[in-house]
C-alpha cells in the first residue's frame, strides 16, 4: 500500500535497522523493487528525481503506474512513493500529484532561506499526508544535475531544520553521490553523532549508498540513520546484465530481441541488488 514514510521510519528508528529508498527509472525498475518488497516482507521507498520524474514523462504517470503496480500485483508491504532532491517548485508538484512523500532539498541556500522554505513546504506536505525530508550541508558529487560540494552538516543547523517537523533529515557527512573514489575519507561520524544527539529521535537520511561497506552502514544505523538512499549501484548491475546478455549474442538467438527478454537480465540484476541492500539494512520481515 502508499503510504507516508513517517510510520515506517519511525519504526526503523525504534528498532535499529534502515528503510532503503531505491531510485526507479522506469517500468521495469519500479516492478523489480516492489516485486522484491514484497517477497522479502520489508517496507521500501521509491525514489524519484525530477530528471527521471521528467524522463518517465511526468509526475502524474509515475503516480499512476506505481498505484497501479501496488494493486494488480497485490503489493502488501508500506511503500513510500518520494521525491528526491526537490526544489521548491517541485516539492509543491508532487504533492498536487499524489506522491505520498517528499524531499526538499534547500541545503544550496542560505541557512534562514532554507528554513523559511522548509517551514512553508511542511505545513503544505502535512496537510496532505505526506511525509517530508529536508536537507542540511551537502552530498558531495552529482546526481541527475543536482551537484553538491560534499559540506558536513552543522548540528545546530540541522536543530533549527528538524525542529519544524520535517519527518526525515539528511545532513551531508562526508558522503557521495555515485561512485566513491579510492581516496575517500569515509563518513564522518563524530558529525553523525553530534546531529543525532541535538536532533533526538529525528531519523536521519544516509544518501549516496552505493559503495558504502557494511561496517560503515552498520554504524551509521547504530548512530541514527533510518533510511538510505541507494541509486547508481541499481544502474551498474543492471547495466552489467544487459551487457552481458548482448556480448553473449543472445539478442540474436530466436526472440531474444524481445524487450521482455532483452531486459529480464537486467530486472533480475535489480531484485538481487535490492535483496542484498534490504539484508544490509535489517529492513528485511519488518513490513
Ligand atoms: P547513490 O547513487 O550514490 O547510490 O546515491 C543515491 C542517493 O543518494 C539518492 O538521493
Amino acid at each position: 500500500m502508499l503510504v507516508s514514510a513517517k510510520e515506517m521510519l519511525d519504526k526503523a528508528k525504534a528498532g535499529k535497522y534502515a528503510v532503503g529508498q531505491f531510485n526507479i527509472n522506469n517500468l521495469e525498475w519500479t516492478k523489480a523493487v516492489l516485486v522484491t518488497a514484497k517477497e522479502n516482507n520489508s517496507p521500501v521507498i521509491l525514489g524519484v528525481s525530477e530528471g527521471a520524474g521528467k524522463y518517465m514523462g511526468g509526475y502524474d504517470t509515475i503516480v499512476g503506474m506505481v498505484k497501479g503496480m501496488i494493486k494488480d500485483l497485490n503489493i502488501d508491504v508500506p511503500v513510500a512513493l518520494h521525491l528526491d532532491h526537490g526544489s521548491y517548485e517541485h516539492a509543491k508538484k508532487v504533492i498536487e500529484a499524489g506522491f505520498s512523500s517528499v524531499m526538499f532539498d534547500g541545503s544550496h541556500y542560505s541557512i534562514d532561506e532554507n528554513v523559511e522554505k522548509t517551514k512553508e513546504l511542511v505545513t503544505l506536505a502535512h496537510s496532505k499526508g505526506l511525509s517530508i525530508e529536508a536537507e542540511v550541508g551537502s552530498i558531495g558529487g552529482e546526481e541527475d544535475g543536482v551537484v553538491g560540494k560534499g559540506e558536513v552538516a552543522d548540528a545546530k543547523e540541522c536543530k533549527l531544520i528538524a525542529n519544524l517537523g520535517v519527518d526525515m533529515l539528511a545532513a551531508g557527512i562526508g558522503n557521495i553521490h555515485g561512485k566513491y573514489p579510492d581516496n575517500w575519507a569515509g563518513l564522518e561520524f563524530e558529525a553523525l553523532d553530534e546531529i543525532q544527539k541535538l536532533t533526538e529521535a529525528m531519523p536521519l537520511v544516509l544518501h549516496g549508498g552505493t559503495g558504502i561497506n557494511e561496517q560503515m552502514i552498520q554504524k551509521a544505523i547504530s548512530l541514527g540513520v533510518s533510511k538510505i538512499n541507494v541509486n547508481t549501484e541499481c544502474q551498474l548491475t543492471f547495466a552489467a546484465a544487459t551487457r552481458k546478455y548482448i556480448e553473449e549474442g543472445k539478442d540474436l538467438v530466436g526472440k531474444g530481441f524481445d524487450p521482455r527478454k532483452l531486459l529480464a537480465p537486467g530486472y533480475e540484476a535489480i531484485k538481487q541488488t535490492v535483496k542484498e541492500k534490504m539484508e544490509l539494512f535489517g529492513s528485511i520481515g519488518k513490513a
